[in-house]
Order: structure tokens, then C-alpha cells, then sequence
């Protein structure tokens, strides 16, 4: 746990230098534009704590798996988005010696993250040790506005006495990822040139994505603009150096423009051309006009995403924090790219795509953007279909059977871990719940003849191959999973898959008939390509009326899975503070045998099916489940915030929405270091918006039922729903609803019907 990120309502302040802590902030201070990002890295040479990464959206590299004793069906890879060029770094010399902050004695040391402007500020003051003062001011931006590029500005100043001052910019493509499986480097040399801009152009083996980057540098010296520095170049690097002789209280100053553009988004023959004018539009302008226009981007997204908290400047900036890096991840432009849980901000994860999107993700895009961002997100899977037929064949299932991976970037499964990618497949259901999801918040029904239909055949077969009939039982039962709570393996009936399964299955025959009325043409098409007959549906029908559901009537719930009472039922609250987190203290195979949940699990399924259960066996489960759960998932917190919510425990609510909300600022679990905790993000949003304000869609219609935290004045946001906008203000004694669209909208609030024409106020 950290506690040193000062409380602002728009900012990010760290405003000391924590050399030991590097790490952690470096993650912190990340930037990105959707295409691209960077952890706060800093530009002059650093040879203390740091993970240098800069990452490009779907650049990715197959890493060969490491496991130790190899089985059949096992990925052959896992995949990574690779470090790729840093493009940020500076040598800087004074009187010929390395600025290097982990040499240097260092005062008025100020990191700050604008998130209203999407700007990274760092300031300095640095004693060498030479005895040179020199102060430093750095500005860096990802432009949201032409997202292939990005700019930083950097000035230097001498404070103390005349110094010769040297600055080389350079771009660097000799770079490796820290969790390499076996060391290599991903990256092969393919061009440097420097007889105008900088350009470096590196290509990725195995995946041979090509990457060109275009850098400008601009210098000033006691604010002139200078002729260009001495150029250099050697295999993977290009640089530009500057000498000047600078007195007392003079500065030099650098303007770095970089594009860097790939074969991913444009064809070979045109990486030049592209980046040559996406190099040009950018280093046309003024830094002060790059501000202005990453400011006016961002206030578009702000616009519709924000959330304002009044009386708790620590939460207000936590879920500012948790909206801008969502942003700053996904833009929903391109429907190959997703979200890894960790974004741009480290190589955990591989940053690659998870259930997490479908499950957690898609309502917060869903409600702040226009509905073409949520529908690109289920793009992403339809472009995979194919894989994930392939992959469930892989694994012994046929006919059109889908297994979507558990971890994949291109639709093939890529994790390498063999419960997770043989048994939790319950990410197959999150898939199919997404589309649900969408159409129900959308009304989108034409995605589901066009697209949503078919994904959801495959999974249902899937599912309906991987139950098998229980003579002992005298139904079906779902053998050998992992549930959410992967602290539990190779399990029988886990519940929440149980009972996914069963909704995919009805969900998808529901559609079927949806369409029968509605696409009959279009519908008999798809049925027949995929060879769907009566008899397939009949089996699921089958499969529905007859499925196990584990519960144990005694206490009323439904159980994890078979043989959960058999645990010694300790609560979390009596373990000694000492073995927590569990992960980190305790052997796995203890792990598996205790009743700890990771993550929520058959509360997982609540959340998803509320709608099916009463209020006392919700509470009856949550009573139950809520004390066994470790929340070594950061995924975890925000499904007990919703559900409490929805109980009336307002403490406990808050409680755990807090807990999702500082995570990475406070290092809550003492991993922010390795990456922000990006789809747990969501989470915080959903904590908001369908725990306090308790958002709902129920027949075609917009629920909400509030609560207030008590040391809250009030909270606000903006929902986007079938064509209207609505902002909400949740006060202690009061609320206000507005409609910021043209056409008048129907709600339900707080148990009332309201019809909320345009600019309508309570
Ligand atoms: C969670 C998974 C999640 C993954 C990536 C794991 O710790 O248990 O549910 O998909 O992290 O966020």
C-alpha cells in the first residue's frame, strides 16, 4: 500500500522523487491514444528501478510457451504485445556528464498527469554531481487527435553556473521484453535514415508487423529556433545531438514530434507516405496548439464519461483516474484491437485479450460512447468465430463447435497455463452474455441476424458437446471446469458455469425465434450454412429442462460447485493478516483445498442474472459467499459493490467500491508496479453507476434506483442510451435528471415513472 499520490480533483501528483518507487509510478503515469501508450518513462538515461515499455496497440509476438511437462492441446505460444521503439529518450550531457536522476541530488521533483488535457508534466531541479544545478521541465502527450503520433517538449535550464550543454535525441529499436520466455529479442533492424527526419524502421519476427517511426526534433537555444544537430545513426538507432554553451539562467529547449506507424493499419508500400504526413500535420503546429488540441479531444471524451463526485476530492480523483485510463486504452476505432487488463501500462498479461472485455468493459463503453465502440468490441469475436471453432476442434469438440480462448489476440488461444485454457471455459458464456448485453442496452436487433446469431450457435454447441448425461444424477452435468474463482481447479458443476451454459443455450434458441418473426429469409440462410436442424435444438431444449444446478436447500444457496460444504467453512476475517494475500503466502495446493474465493463467482452469476432471483436469495448467497472471498481478483470488488448496493448494505457498497477505486493509486495489493489494473477499471465505473445509482436495463428500459454515500454531497454522470443522453445527478436529499438530447425518453427512478422530455429537470 502507497498513500504519496496527492489528492486532486483533475491531476496526478507525485511531488517527490521515490527513486525505490519508480516502478510503481512509472505504471501511475502511463499515456496512451487507443492505438498507442507508454508507461511514464522518463526521457534522460535513468539507471535506477525502471521498466521501460512502449507498447502498439495488436503489434504483438507468438513467445514460444514454457511449461514444464508438455500435454496435448496446450498452446504453442502466448501471445505479447511487444515493447516496441522508445521513442522518448534523451542523452543530456553537462559538461560531458550524463544527466542521470539516480546520480544526481534531486529537489522540487514534480510528476503530474493532466487528465482533463491528456498531459504528462514533469518537472526537476538536478544537482550533478559536478556541482552543475540544472532545472528541468518536460511536457508529453499521445495526441488522441491523430493517434499515430505523439510529442513531447523538454527544457532545460542552468541554474548555477555556465555549462556546455548537450542534448541527444534518438530514437531506439533495440528492445526487449522483460518477460521474454526465452530471452530473445522480438525486434529485426530493417532501415535507419537521417538525411531529413529520423526514421527507424523495425519489423517483428515471426509476425513481421513493420513498423516505420518518423521523428522531427526541434531545438531552441535561449528561445531561437536552431538549424538541426549533428545526426547519427547505427542499426536500430537514429539520433540527433545538440551542443550548446549555455550561461547561468539560460535554457535550451527540444520539441521531439515522432509518427510511428505500422503495417497493421497501413499497407507496406504507404508506411512512409503516412508517416511522412502524420509527421508534417503535427510538426506544423505550436506545442501550445498540440496542447490545445489533446485538451479538445479530451473534453469530447470528458463530455460523455465523466463522473463528478462532490465531497471526496480522493474518490473524485480516483474514478477520473479509473475513466481516463479507460479511454486512454480503448477508442473503439479499429475492431481487431481490445483491451489487455493492462493496458499500455506493463507486459503482464501479455496485453491481450480477456474475458474481462466482455464481462466487465462493454457497459462502461456502452453507456459513454456511441454504440459503434461496444459493437467493434463483439466485431472482435465474430472476426474470431472461425479460430474458436478451430480451437474447440483442437480440443476433441466437431460440428461447429466454438471454444473462444481464454487469452487470445488473434483468436487463437494463447495462455499457458492448462486449467486455465482446458477449463475455464466459462468465458465462452461471458461472450455470449456480451451480445446479449449490447442488444438489450442497443436495441441492435439487426447485429443478431447479421452477426450475434452465428457466434452464439457456435458457443451453444459447444456447450451442449461438453455437459454429459448423469445416469446417477438423472441429468446433465458440467465435469472438470474452472470457475471465476480460479483458486479452485478441475471442479464439478461449478455453478456459474452450469448455469451460463444453460442461459446461452436458452438465450440462443430465444433468438432463433426472435428471428424467425423478424429475418425469416435471413435467418433459414444461417441455418442452413451452419446446418442447424430441429433435432440440434431439441438437445438444447433438452439440455435447458434438465440441467444440474448445485444448491443446497438447508441454507438456501447455490453451491460453487459440487462438494463446496465439505470445506471448513472459516471466514476471512479470522485468517491472521500475515498469510494474506493468499496467493503470495500459502502453497497452491493449500489454496485449492481451502474455501477462499479468488474472485465472485456464483455471485458473478447473480449479477448477471439478477433479474431471475428474488431479493432474499440474492442476499441469502451474498451472505454466505461475501465472507469467504479473499478478492485477490481485482475484478472481484465491484461485483460485491453492486450486488451490496442492490441489497441496501450502503457501507459495504462503499466499501468495496473504494476498494476498486484507489487500487492502483494507493497500491492497494502491492502490484501497480507491474501494470494499472485497466478492465478492473470498469469495474469502478459499474461500482457507480449500477451499484450507487443502480442502472438497469429492464424491457427496453432505463432503471435506476439510488443511494448516496454519506460522505458524498453528490455524484453525476452521463449515460448514452438508444439515441438520447441523459445526465444524472444523484444529491443527498435531492436528484436531478436532464435529457441532453432532442427526443423525449421513458425511465424508471427510483420506483417512478418519469418521462424526461429534453432539458427536463426534477
Ligand atoms: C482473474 C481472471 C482475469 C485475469 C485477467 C485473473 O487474475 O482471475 O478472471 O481474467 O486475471 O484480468
Amino acid at each position: 500500500m502507497k498513500n504519496y499520490i496527492i489528492h486532486d480533483p483533475w491531476h496526478i501528483i507525485e511531488n517527490q522523487f521515490r527513486a525505490e518507487h519508480n516502478e510503481f509510478s512509472e505504471s501511475i503515469f502511463s499515456i496512451g491514444n487507443g492505438r498507442m501508450g507508454q508507461r511514464g518513462n522518463f526521457e534522460e538515461s535513468f539507471s535506477g528501478k525502471t521498466m521501460q515499455g512502449s507498447y502498439l496497440a495488436g503489434v504483438y509476438y507468438p513467445d514460444k510457451t514454457r511449461v514444464g511437462w508438455w500435454k496435448n492441446g496446450y498452446p504453442e505460444y502466448f501471445a505479447k504485445v511487444l515493447n516496441a521503439v522508445q521513442w522518448i529518450g534523451l542523452d543530456i550531457r553537462i559538461d560531458g556528464m550524463l544527466l542521470d536522476l539516480a546520480q544526481c541530488e534531486i529537489s522540487g521533483f514534480e510528476r503530474r498527469l493532466d487528465m482533463k488535457a491528456g498531459v504528462l508534466y514533469r518537472t526537476f531541479i538536478a544537482e550533478m554531481p559536478t556541482g552543475a544545478v540544472v532545472e528541468v521541465t518536460a511536457k508529453r502527450m499521445y495526441h488522441l487527435f491523430q493517434s499515430d503520433t505523439a510529442s513531447l517538449q523538454y527544457t532545460l535550464r542552468v541554474l548555477n553556473s555556465d555549462a556546455e550543454v548537450s542534448i541527444r535525441s534518438y530514437l531506439n529499436g533495440d528492445v526487449v521484453n522483460r518477460d521474454s520466455n526465452y530471452d530473445e529479442r522480438f525486434w529485426v533492424p530493417i532501415a535507419e535514415d537521417i538525411q531529413d527526419d529520423l526514421v527507424l524502421v523495425t519489423e517483428t519476427k515471426k509476425t513481421q508487423f513493420r513498423v516505420e517511426t518518423h521523428l522531427r526534433n526541434v531545438f531552441y537555444v535561449r528561445g531561437t529556433v536552431q538549424a538541426s544537430g549533428t545526426k547519427s545513426k547505427e542499426q536500430c538507432y537514429v539520433s540527433e545531438e545538440l551542443r550548446a554553451h549555455l550561461n547561468v539562467g539560460e535554457s535550451i529547449r527540444l520539441e521531439k514530434y515522432v509518427a510511428i506507424v505500422s503495417s497493421l493499419h497501413h499497407p507496406l508500400d504507404k508506411l512512409t507516405e503516412v508517416a511522412q504526413s502524420s509527421l508534417a500535420q503535427i510538426a506544423s503546429k505550436s506545442y501550445t496548439e498540440l496542447v490545445q488540441l489533446q485538451t479538445d479531444a479530451w473534453a469530447r471524451i470528458w463530455e460523455e464519461s465523466d463522473i463528478q463526485i462532490e465531497g471526496d476530492i480522493a474518490a473524485q480523483q480516483a474514478i477520473r483516474f479509473n475513466i481516463f485510463q479507460l479511454n486512454q486504452t480503448y477508442t473503439g476505432e479499429d475492431a481487431r484491437l481490445n483491451i489487455g487488463p493492462k493496458g499500455f501500462t506493463g507486459e503482464k498479461y501479455g496485453g491481450v485479450t480477456y474475458w474481462d472485455t466482455e464481462a466487465y468493459c462493454l457497459p462502461f463503453y456502452l453507456a459513454t460512447q456511441a454504440p459503434r465502440v461496444a459493437r467493434n468490441l463483439l466485431l472482435y469475436r465474430y472476426q474470431h468465430l472461425e479460430k474458436a471453432i478451430e480451437n474447440a476442434g483442437k480440443l476433441g469438440f466437431d460440428k461447429g463447435a466454438a471454444l473462444y480462448p481464454m487469452v487470445t489476440i488473434n483468436g487463437e488461444e494463447c495462455h499457458n497455463e492448462w486449467e486455465i485454457t482446458f477449463e475455464e471455459i466459462h468465458r465462452n458464456g461471458a461472450i455470449a452474455y456480451a451480445i446479449y448485453n449490447y442488444i438489450r442496452y442497443t436495441d441492435d436487433t439487426a447485429y443478431l441476424a447479421t452477426h450475434g446469431l452465428e457466434v452464439l450457435i457456435g458457443i451453444s454447441r459447444f456447450w451442449a458437446q461438453r455437459v454429459n448425461w448423469s445416469e446417477q444424477k438423472q441429468q446433465y452435468v458440467m465435469l472438470g471446469v474452472t470457475g471465476p474463482n480460479e483458486y479452485e481447479n478441475n471442479v464439478n458443476n461449478n455453478w456459474y458455469t452450469n448455469k451460463i451454459a444453460v442461459w446461452c443455450l436458452r438465450y440462443t434458441l430465444d433468438a432463433i425465434t426472435q428471428q424467425q418473426a423478424q429475418q425469416e429469409d435471413c435467418l433459414y440462410a444461417l441455418l442452413s450454412r451452419l446446418a442447424l436442424k430441429t433435432e440440434e435444438c431439441a438437445k438444447w431444449q433438452h439440455i435447458i429442462d434438465n440441467m444440474y444446478l448445485p444448491e443446497d436447500s438447508d441454507r438456501g444457496v447455490f453451491l460453487q460447485q459440487d462438494g463446496f460444504l465439505d470445506k471448513e467453512l472459516i471466514p476471512v476475517v479470522e485468517l491472521p493478516a500475515e498469510v494474506r494475500p493468499l496467493n503470495q503466502h500459502w502453497s497452491w495446493d493449500r489454496i485449492l483445498r481451502s474455501c477462499y474465493i479468488k474472485q465472485a463467482d456464483v455471485l458473478q452469476g447473480l449479477y448477471f442474472f439478477e433479474h431471475e432471483f428474488d431479493e432474499d436469495t440474492i442476499r441469502r448467497n451474498y451472505d454466505f459467499y461475501e465472507p469467504l472471498t479473499v478478492h485477490e481478483s481485482s475484478l472481484s470488488p465491484c461485483v460485491h459493490a453492486i450486488i451490496a448496493a442492490k441489497l441496501g448494505k450502503e457501507d459495504k457498497a462503499y466499501e468495496f467500491y473504494l476498494r476498486t477505486a484507489r487500487l492502483d493509486l494507493d497500491d492497494y495489493n502491492n502490484d501497480t508496479e507491474d501494470g494499472l489494473h485497466i478492465t478492473s477499471m470498469a469495474g469502478t465505473w459499474l461500482a457507480i453507476v449500477e451499484g450507487f445509482a443502480g442502472m438497469r436495463v429492464r424491457d427496453g428500459k432505463l432503471h435506476f434506483q439510488t443511494f448516496i454515500p454519506k460522505n458524498w454531497q453528490s455524484y453525476a454522470f452521463h449515460v448514452q442510451y438508444r439515441g438520447t443522453k441523459l445526465y444524472i445527478k444523484v444529491s443527498q436529499d435531492d436528484f436531478e435528471i436532464k435529457n441532453l438530447s432532442d427526443t423525449e425518453i421513458s425511465i424508471i427512478f427510483n420506483e417512478e415513472q418519469l418521462l424526461i422530455e429534453p432539458e427536463w429537470k426534477s
